[in-house]
């Protein structure tokens, strides 16, 4: 397959209390973990679309909230509540990125959200109910899989290689990691007296897993598709129907929906609730997806101590938006002995064609709330990203989670005789199948 622009990330010396952001300041090659500035990373990106062979390669500071505090500091006492909201929340600023560039009107409901959850942090009743469906409803925990045949295929002809093992988001309820953030979501939703809730999905995934929250919890739900993502996905579509949502289908792409369905919130801000799929959109949305999605990496962290005593030496994940990728990193951000991969979509090549390589080709922008890097034209237009987006060891990865598994051929042949890799499988691939038989790759 064509893919896929590759993102290491060499953690830094403290816990990044946000959503990674990486910034693509070309510099020189410095292979390694050095000179790593304070809560700073070292990025380092291949191009291995079949179409185009250059690597280019980049060293960048990861940009931080002022709200940090060493993972030493984290263990070294116990944290109050209102450090604990600091570290986990912070003010949405991470340098430069994320904040909340919105309308005046909108102010006011956004920092309604985020008092309730600062207050859901610490609300035991909140925290015993999500618990209890992430357990019975999405069918946590999931398993930490080793990919046995996997693990054989990219050992050397001495025998040796890295050990691979999955993180099966794809067996979660709804088929994808999206289930954590969205009935965490609806919860908050149906706490502060919502209705309603509207949502934008790409892939459907999110769609599927916020129609189905609503469901079990008593919520409208109208979700916004953009038109040829309705035509690619609409096995999804039909499941979102079933579960009582109503889909908008949009004249365009995901940027599209995600606009009409801001717009239709803000004009209901009183009954209706916008739930955000990806870590993405004005603060307290990016913190909160964070926050539902780490439970991927608390899991990992756990699964791995028990399965082989330490923790994992790499993370790889896709990265779409963010949400998977950042769900299994964040609990790790502050170890610097793990490796995080995330790699994104290079569609078609970085420099002949349409890609989805937000964050190696994209520039700063404000987009939807929040700076951050964007596939933009030189008027600053938002363009669309190309990914399809979309047999070995049984399973049926979604394409999206394939990017991921595919640069294991990249990757495995540098790693040492035992190396413990975690893969996120982020969702199943039901969704493609029809794609993935029409396609001519
Ligand atoms: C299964 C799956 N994995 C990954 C993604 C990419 O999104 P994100 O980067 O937010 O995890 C999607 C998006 O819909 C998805 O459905």
């Amino acid at each position: 397959m064509a893919c896929g622009t590759i993102k290491t990330l060499f953690t830094s010396h403290k816990v990044c209390s946000a959503p990674c952001h990486w910034s693509t300041t070309a510099k020189t090659r410095r292979p390694g973990r050095d000179s790593v500035a304070i809560c700073g990373a070292r990025v380092v990106d291949g191009n291995t679309s079949t179409t185009n062979s250059t690597t280019t390669v980049k060293e960048v500071p990861l940009e931080t909230s002022p709200f940090t505090l060493s993972r030493s500091l984290t263990k070294s006492r116990t944290l109050t509540h209102h450090d604990q909201e600091r570290v986990l929340i912070g003010n949405g600023k991470f340098g430069r990125f994320g904040g909340k560039f919105v309308p005046e009107t909108l102010v006011a409901c956004l920092n309604d959200l985020e008092a309730e959850f600062r207050s859901v942090l610490h609300d035991t009743q909140f925290q015993v109910e999500l618990e209890t469906a992430l357990r019975d409803y999405v069918g946590r925990e999931t398993p930490l899989y080793l990919a046995e045949r996997l693990t054989e295929h990219y050992k050397s002809s001495s025998g040796e290689g890295p050990e691979i093992y999955l993180k099966r988001e794809d067996l979660t309820h709804g088929g994808a990691h999206k289930m954590n953030n969205a009935i965490a979501q609806a919860m908050i939703a149906r706490r502060m007296g919502r209705t309603s809730v509207v949502a934008a999905t790409g892939a459907g995934q999110h769609g599927v897993a916020t129609a189905a929250a609503c469901a079990k919890l008593s919520l409208e739900c109208t979700i916004f598709m953009g038109t040829k993502d309705t035509e690619k996905q609409s096995s999804n579509v039909l499941l979102m129907k079933l579960l009582g949502a109503q889909v908008i289908t949009v004249e365009g792409n995901f940027k599209d929906a995600s606009s009409e369905a801001m717009r239709n919130w803000a004009n209901n801000l009183e009954t209706s609730y916008y739930l955000p799929g990806t870590v993405v959109g004005p603060h307290p949305c990016p913190s909160m997806v964070r926050e539902f999605q780490s439970v991927i990496g608390k899991e990992t962290r756990k699964q791995a101590m028990e399965k082989w005593g330490r923790k994992p030496d790499v993370l790889v994940a896709c990265v779409g938006s963010g949400s998977n990728a950042l769900g299994l990193f964040h609990e790790f951000i502050g170890d610097e002995d793990v490796r995080l991969i995330g790699v994104e979509g290079a569609g078609t090549g970085l420099d002949s064609g349409p890609h989805s390589a937000t964050l190696a080709r994209g520039e700063v922008g404000v987009y939807h709330g929040a700076m951050s890097y964007l596939l933009q034209d030189n008027d600053g237009q938002i363009l669309g990203p190309h990914s399809i987006g979309v047999g070995l060891e049984g399973i049926f990865p979604a394409l999206e989670a394939s990017h991921a598994l595919a640069y294991l051929n990249k990757l495995c042949p540098t790693l040492l005789n035992g190396t413990k890799v975690v893969v996120n499988c982020s969702g199943r691939g039901d969704k493609d199948a029809a794609i993935v038989f029409n396609s001519s790759l």
